[in-house]
């Protein structure tokens, strides 16, 4: 069973995500090529392609097994693993390294309780490491979902995971505590 990212429930065969995902198949199933737009309307659905999901397109889309995991492991936008709401990755590149990417890796880790690769346990947070994301005048720089938050000290840390909880509707860390 795989788990999800919200908190360890499974997704079994009856998970009604599955309807709307094979209600999109319906709508592709003639068109060549359609298994990539399947697998990302997968991964919005159920926000990564556990074994289960990627065996179900394959039964559906008639397809082996194998082309469906080949693809998904080809493509580096394609998640195996549970992911959090927000991803964030602190820049190892020289640059960032340099200007203090590590200490900000090091309080990231501390204020989220996770090391690098994990997820969360409320399934908000994914933290990761990349190399440079080519905005080096920027450094040390951190993507959250994609956006460059650039020259960062560490005290900066603590304001953008309020800030993204707030986004994301969770009281802040304060709040909770008092
Ligand atoms: S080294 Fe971090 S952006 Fe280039």
């Amino acid at each position: 069973m795989a788990t999800c990212c919200c908190g360890g429930a499974s997704i079994t065969k009856d998970d009604p995500r599955f309807v709307e995902l094979d209600a999109f198949i319906a709508t592709c199933l003639e068109q060549p090529g359609s298994l990539i737009s399947v697998l990302h309307k997968a991964q919005e659905l159920f926000g990564f392609l556990p074994e289960e999901v990627q065996e179900h397109i394959a039964v559906n889309l008639g397809i082996p097994k194998t082309d469906v995991y080949g693809v998904v492991t080809f493509y580096n936008f394609f998640n195996t693993d549970p992911v959090g709401q927000y991803t964030i990755s602190v820049c190892m590149g020289t640059a960032c390294y340099v200007r203090g990417a590590g200490r900000l890796l090091t309080q990231l880790e501390t204020e989220l309780n996770i090391k690098a690769g994990n997820v969360t346990e409320d399934g908000l947070f994914s933290l990761e490491v990349c190399r440079c994301v080519g905005a080096c005048s920027l450094a040390p720089a951190v993507v959250v979902d994609g956006e460059v938050r650039g020259k960062l000290v560490e005290g900066d840390i603590k304001p953008l995971l309020d800030e993204l909880r707030a986004q994301a509707g969770v009281p802040t860390r304060e709040l909770v505590l008092r």
